[in-house]
């Protein structure tokens, strides 16, 4: 498969035993990283991460909690790469973007893989100037939803399976693949991979789309 159509920049932070990726496009500083290892996750200092300072593997745990993956690393020590898990989740945050995690790609509506990854924040309230990523507009535009789905089904999603996040040019976010998506309480669930979700923020059927998109003209 040849590289993804949107290119990314990405700062490389090396240290014996990891080099650290840094994606500046996808992070929304929810700071994970910081509160986690602050010693090693500095924003004040140029450079910014310090891999040096801690051990690899404590480095790479802290990794795996960036929600947007905006951090992503390889080992050079031999050791264990990220674990990606079996089986892939959407997480409806409240008020804010969908997160991704598992084997994720986004495509166009002619399948071409337009972004991947293990870890992805989506957004879905309209004013994200990064689409189809969240930028952490939602926080600016006072976006409302609490994520909640509006019933549960239980149909057993596949393990080891990508899931595919279709960009509709002007409309929603086309889920085609196995998930699971888990609503903003963590309560109510559904899996099943074919549902469109809103993401000019208009609908008044969230989290899914209600075609409001083309009223107000929407472009993503
Ligand atoms: S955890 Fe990821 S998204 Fe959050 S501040 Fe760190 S790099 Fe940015
Ligand atoms: S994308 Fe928001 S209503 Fe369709």
């Amino acid at each position: 498969m040849g590289e993804p159509l949107i290119a990314e920049k990405v700062h490389e932070f090396s240290a014996p035993g990891i080099t650290v990726q840094f994606r500046p496009g996808r992070c929304i500083h929810s700071a994970e990283c910081v509160r986690g290892l602050p010693v090693v996750f500095q924003p004040g200092d140029r450079p910014w991460v310090h891999p040096d300072r801690a051990p690899a593997d404590a480095v790479a745990q802290v990794i795996h909690r960036c929600p947007t993956g905006a951090l992503t690393y390889e080992r050079t020590d031999g050791g264990t790469a990220e674990p990606i898990p079996a089986r892939n989740t959407a997480v409806l945050a409240p008020d804010g973007p969908i997160y991704l995690r598992g084997r994720i790609q986004v495509v166009t509506m002619g399948g071409d893989v337009a972004l991947e990854g293990n870890r992805m924040a989506l957004c879905r309230c309209g004013a994200s100037r990064r689409k189809p990523l969240c930028d952490g507009s939602h926080r600016k535009v006072g976006f409302r939803d609490p994520g909640e789905l509006p019933y549960v089904e239980t149909p057993v999603a596949e393990a080891g399976q990508v899931l595919q996040v279709v960009m509709s040019p002007r409309g929603p976010l086309m889920f085609r693949g196995p998930v699971t998506v888990v609503s903003g309480s963590g309560v109510a669930r559904t899996e099943g991979g074919s549902r469109a979700f809103c993401r000019c923020g208009g609908s008044s059927n969230k989290p899914y789309c209600d075609g409001t998109h083309g009223r107000i003209g929407f472009t993503g």
